[in-house]
């Protein structure tokens, strides 16, 4: 098997990813509401922050076969976004290695605070995070949108609700 590595998200590999989307519901279920459909590489780099906002991808041999943002909410708060593993290798472990690299990637920016959103019917997600002490705030909005986020992620434990607010 081609040897898997991770690195910077380059504008070249959305045109991978956006084949990994076929309707725009699974687009709005894996990136949120709003976005330009159908998805063209260049639109959807513009859309997720043009390289501003971290991106990574994890690429086997030249493939990319995962995908993950930290969108900055504070300067001790990140939020992971738009996490996606490609269909055919879905259910084989890169879903949780793609959030154990964001919450590294987090902690490399002294995050104190980690949280995310995720529609409360996507059961692969919702359980995904739940496994990794991901836990519910509050209730979905009308589009069944759930914030989620990680306690005691902060290496002291002193992390509070308080300290780690919900939008924004
Ligand atoms: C959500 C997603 C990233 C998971 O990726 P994945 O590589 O399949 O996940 P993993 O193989 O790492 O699975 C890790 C855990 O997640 C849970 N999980 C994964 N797929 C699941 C499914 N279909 N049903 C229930 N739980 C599931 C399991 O607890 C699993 O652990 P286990 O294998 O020990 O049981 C992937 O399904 C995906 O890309 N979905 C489309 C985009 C999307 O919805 N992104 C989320 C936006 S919030």
């Amino acid at each position: 098997m081609p040897e898997r590595h991770w690195r910077a998200a380059l504008p070249g590999d959305l045109r991978v990813i956006a084949a990994w989307v076929d309707s725009p519901q699974a687009l709005e279920r894996w990136a949120g509401p709003g976005l330009s459909w159908p998805p063209d590489a260049a639109t959807l780099w513009r859309e997720f922050g043009g390289g501003a906002t971290p991106a990574f991808t994890l690429r086997e041999g030249e493939h990319p076969v995962a995908f993950g943002q930290l969108v900055p909410r504070a300067s001790d708060h990140w939020h992971l976004a738009r996490l996606i593993v490609a269909p055919d290798h879905r259910g084989q472990g890169l879903g949780r290695s793609l959030c154990q690299h964001l919450l590294a990637q987090a902690r490399r920016r002294q995050a104190r605070c980690v949280t995310l959103n995720v529609f409360h019917d996507n059961l692969a997600a919702l359980t995904l995070y739940q496994t990794l002490g991901f836990v519910t705030r509050g209730t979905a909005d009308a589009r069944g949108i759930q914030p989620m986020w990680l306690p005691r992620f902060a290496d002291s434990g002193h992390t509070t609700d308080n300290e780690c607010p919900q939008d924004g």
